[in-house]
């Protein structure tokens, strides 16, 4: 009987031996390689005869997708999927599944980190700091006002996976929190214990905002310059879901003319963002690179999950989070 054969085309991790002891016992061939800037005729010679294909960056187009006959099933090792042709990949019968759930708590633990910081004006405490060292005595000038962080009202737009995360950290805060997320049903929303408002009334109200939708046409440039005016000139915005949610334009003019108090932000349009970002800096906006979703812990679960696809497709089993329905009887 042929050995199912699963190809890494591309990965982050130092080595893959954890992959290869899991699978030391099954009936499998296990290839990893780096292609991701791999000739096209590489790309097809390496993965001509995979069945499963665990793809990082490597762009699976539609034309190298015809050139799979044996290709079964697709994972995509983390959240997004942009870079695999879907709708050819089910023209050609394959299951593109992913792995959206191995970085909840990270992005949670970051949108809070990023909510203190900004409420807290870190980056004006260090200067502060530095001005304090130079004169030999304190002097908190730039960094006054602070309120305090609990007792405020939080808003969250988008309460999924990492949305509701960050709800139940916000409530140990002891922060009253309004969310806005169209999509929730009601059963949800009584299992969190809320009411999902218009997401003019969250802006209006909040005293920070964040934001965790996904992107899609409807989610994209949803935070402009209408919206950012409707905000507290005390409030902060953070974003940690996805770059083109909020128009950076507007943002850097709603925390260099005082709209909104400061914003904290993981994600750009374009990544890693230019020399010349319009978000660089501006004092009140604290910017990351893109890293929310990193942790040693979250490194292994993602490697776990997709393990556990590689088994269900071995079983004969749908993957965990499948992407495309594929027609049985193919
Ligand atoms: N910064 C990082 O490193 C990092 C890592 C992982 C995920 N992310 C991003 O975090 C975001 C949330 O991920 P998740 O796993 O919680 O997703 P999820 O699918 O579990 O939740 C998304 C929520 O957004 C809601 N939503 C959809 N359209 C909306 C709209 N128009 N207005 C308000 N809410 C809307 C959905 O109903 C859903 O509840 C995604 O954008 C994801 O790409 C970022």
């Amino acid at each position: 009987m042929k050995r199912t054969k699963i190809v890494v085309t591309d990965y982050i991790e130092p080595d893959l031996d954890w992959e290869r002891a899991e699978l030391a016992n099954a009936p499998v061939t296990f290839e990893a390689y780096q292609l991701k800037f791999a000739p096209r005729q590489e790309l097809l010679t390496r993965l001509a005869d995979a069945d499963v294909l665990v793809v990082n960056m490597v762009r699976v187009d539609r034309d190298l997708l015809q050139n799979l006959p044996s290709c079964k099933l697709i994972i995509r090792h983390g959240v997004g999927y942009d870079n695999v042709d879907v709708a050819a990949a089910t023209e050609h019968g394959i299951q593109v599944c992913y792995v959206p759930d191995y970085c909840r708590e990270e992005v949670a633990e970051q949108a809070m980190m990023l909510l203190l910081l900004c409420r807290r004006k870190f980056t004006r405490q260090q200067e502060s700091l530095e001005v304090s060292i130079r004169k030999g005595q304190w002097d908190f000038s730039s960094v006054t006002p602070i309120r305090r962080f609990s007792g405020t009202k939080a808003g969250i737009v988008g309460c999924g996976r990492i949305g509701s995360l960050v709800l139940g950290m916000l409530r140990g805060f002891g922060i009253e929190v309004m969310v806005h997320d169209p999509y929730l049903s009601q059963r949800r929303q009584d299992e969190l214990g809320i009411r999902c408002q218009p997401l003019e009334a969250v802006l209006r109200e909040a005293d920070m905002v964040t934001i965790h939708p996904t992107l899609s046409h409807e989610t994209h440039y949803m935070i402009g310059e209408r919206e950012l005016r409707m905000m507290k000139p005390t409030a902060i915005l953070v974003n940690t879901a996805r770059g083109a949610i909020v128009q950076a334009e507007a943002l850097a003019r709603a925390c260099r003319e005082g709209w909104i108090a400061g914003a904290g932000i993981d994600v750009f349009e374009k990544e890693p963002p230019d020399e010349s970002f319009v978000l660089r800096g501006i004092p009140n906006i604290i910017l990351t690179p893109h890293l929310a979703w990193y942790s040693e812990d979250a490194g292994l679960s993602i490697r776990q999950k997709i393990m556990e696809d590689i088994r269900r497709f071995l079983e004969g089993r749908p993957p965990r989070f499948p992407i495309n329905t594929i027609d049985a009887k193919r």
